[in-house]
């Protein structure tokens, strides 16, 4: 038999209707924020996302589903939804052109991870990217934007931020953490040596204990800030705090991808284990001008749709629409006919099959129908029409063609 891929998922019954309840949530906040809808290719060039998440990523290193395609395009699936939203911004001269620009989208992502319980190999995320704006008033504007969907959804969530500071602290500060790494080293994962080398900030996001252990007096980026990346995570801790929103300062939160600079923010939930991050993001104003564009600042963020999934309550459906039945084999053509016409206003169903009352009555409760009717032999003699309304509990021989 064949199976589907190891860390490839089907989402279907209550999880397909909870994944279309998010996108219909999420999609709505965004566009009451003032966002577009985009949509961008699957496959990209493998240059994209070495350039844009970074060589030293794990990202890029270990996880990418690469292949070179029957032109001899070295081609990938992409990892994430930022690289290709930036690309086609260029492609679309839209730096040149200047001003705000704001997109979200929705669609799968492909990393070649080992697959655990919230680490899949396709997943999908839904994420936004606003173009254009310097303040750090739309970081906290994408943050709140976060909060509000999984507010309107119900979820529990920690937010936790940090600056990454900008190409005029970030050197120094990676001189000091560079000295400090020297000395431990030797007690570091075969991973944070290869880090040290090629982005050694990131090693201070290592999950292994022993790493967290050696560099738990490691510098911290935030108290080596620059005065303006200092005054615009001031401005963004000031404006989440007017709005209501808690938040914890994690100077070990650096984010896997190589673009970021100024703020970096995760979201997180503790009741989805291990792999507790729902939502990601932050501040690349480098990442433009990086993939050959006009500079412009850019922030955004991606939520991961299947963590959220075991988080969604959907809400109590209503009854509605009608399920048609047939007791008896003639009056298939009959129903069949003013299903279509029902149709066109309201969600309808038919059992083509003949059954009891009893079965077609709990496979309208199955379709959660407000109506269940019926043609039996008699109602076929005399042109009506049986109708139970399940809400009501209420039962009525009707004219079939006032029906
Ligand atoms: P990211 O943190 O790599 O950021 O991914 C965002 C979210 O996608 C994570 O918080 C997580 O919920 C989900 N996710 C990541 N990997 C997996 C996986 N293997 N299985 C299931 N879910 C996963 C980005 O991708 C950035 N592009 C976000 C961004 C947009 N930054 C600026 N703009």
């Amino acid at each position: 038999m064949i199976k589907a891929l190891r860390g490839m998922k089907d989402i279907f019954f209550e999880d397909s209707q909870k994944f279309t309840y998010f996108i219909e949530i999420a999609s709505s906040v965004a566009k009451r924020y003032g966002f577009n809808y985009i949509e961008n290719p699957l496959l990209e060039e493998t240059a994209l996302f070495k350039r844009s998440v970074g060589e030293s990523s794990d990202i890029v290193n270990k996880e990418m589903y690469q292949f070179i395609d029957k032109g001899g395009n070295d081609v990938c699936l992409r990892p994430e939804g930022t690289a290709g939203v930036v690309r086609s911004f260029i492609e679309k001269k839209l730096d040149r052109i200047g001003g705000n620009y704001k997109f979200f989208y929705y669609g799968m992502m492909f990393r070649y991870e080992r697959p655990q319980k919230g680490r899949l190999r396709e997943f999908h995320q839904f994420g936004v990217e606003s173009f254009g704006e310097q303040s750090a008033y739309e970081d906290a504007n994408v943050i709140l934007m976060v909060a509000d969907i999984l507010k309107e959804l119900d979820i529990k969530f920690k937010l936790k931020i940090n600056s990454l500071g900008c190409m005029q602290c970030l050197p120094e500060f990676r001189d000091s953490l560079i000295k400090h790494l020297n000395d431990i080293e030797s007690g570091l994962c075969e991973d944070c040596k290869r880090r040290k080398k090629q982005n050694p900030i990131r090693v201070l996001d290592c999950k292994i204990s022993s790493c967290q252990d050696l560099i738990i007096n490691a510098p911290k980026l935030v108290d080596k800030l620059c005065t303006d990346c200092d005054n615009d995570f001031e401005t963004l801790k000031k404006v989440l705090k007017d709005n209501g929103i808690e938040f914890e300062i994690d100077t070990k939160l650096v984010r896997g991808l190589d673009y970021y600079n100024k703020s970096a923010f995760e979201f997180i939930s503790n009741d989805i284990g291990a792999q507790s991050a729902i939502a990601g993001g932050g501040r690349y104003d480098k990442l433009v001008e990086y993939l050959g564009g006009k500079t412009t600042p850019a922030v955004g963020f991606a939520i991961g749709i299947e963590r959220l999934l075991n988080l969604i309550k959907l809400p109590e459906s209503k009854r509605e629409g009608i399920y048609f039945g047939a007791l008896d084999d003639n009056a298939i053509n009959l129903i069949f006919k003013k299903a279509q016409e029902k149709r066109k206003k309201q969600k309808v169903t038919i059992e083509y099959k003949r059954k009891s009352l009893k079965a077609h009555l709990k496979g309208a409760d199955k379709f959660n129908a407000k109506y269940c009717a019926i043609i039996g032999e008699d109602e076929f003699k005399n042109s009506t029409i049986w109708v139970k309304n399940l809400e009501e509990s209420k039962e009525e021989i009707l004219d079939f063609n006032k029906f």
